[in-house]
């Protein structure tokens, strides 16, 4: 018997739920950035690249030098509540990583921790048949680790 893998395609409801989370330890849900792209109900195909643009929030006030943001695919629309101590999606609490990255806020520093936020993500495989034509959250947590202006 043959078997053809089928690609899923993905309905997104785009939050641009941003959380940041401060210094003292303290997580903060709110519209901080904004998830430029993908845009509010698209879709993503597995396996092909999709553009992927987040202008962070640096929260009220606060200039931070760096921003370290993580992508994350979830099956639920995302409260501050989900994250744990480390500010991520408990493993099961989330349908994808997309990885962690940093975004360099001012010219001339030098590079972060982590590699710049891609131009473009990719979710490598279908996800479960269960998904199939359901509605999914992308998000971005934001994390501030100090204010510079
Ligand atoms: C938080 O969840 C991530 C999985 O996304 C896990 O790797 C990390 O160890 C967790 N942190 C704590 C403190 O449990």
């Amino acid at each position: 018997m043959r078997f053809s893998k089928m690609l899923t395609i993905l309905p997104i409801v785009v939050a641009s739920y941003a959380f940041a989370s401060p210094l003292e330890k303290r997580v903060t849900v709110s519209d901080i950035g904004d998830i430029i792209s993908p845009t509010d109900g698209s879709s993503i195909t597995p396996g092909t690249p999709f553009s992927f643009q987040y202008a962070d929030g640096y929260g009220a006030g606060c200039y931070a030098g760096y921003t370290s943001i993580d992508v994350w695919l979830v099956d639920h629309e995302p409260t501050g509540s989900d994250l744990n101590s480390t500010y991520q999606f408990p493993d099961g609490n989330f349908l994808y990583h997309f990885g962690s990255y940093t975004i360099i806020n001012f010219i001339g520093l030098p590079p972060g921790v982590n590699p710049s936020p891609p131009s473009t993500l990719t979710l490598p495989d279908p996800l479960d048949a269960a998904y199939d034509n359901q509605e999914v959250w992308f998000a971005v947590t934001e994390e501030l680790s100090a204010c510079v202006v």
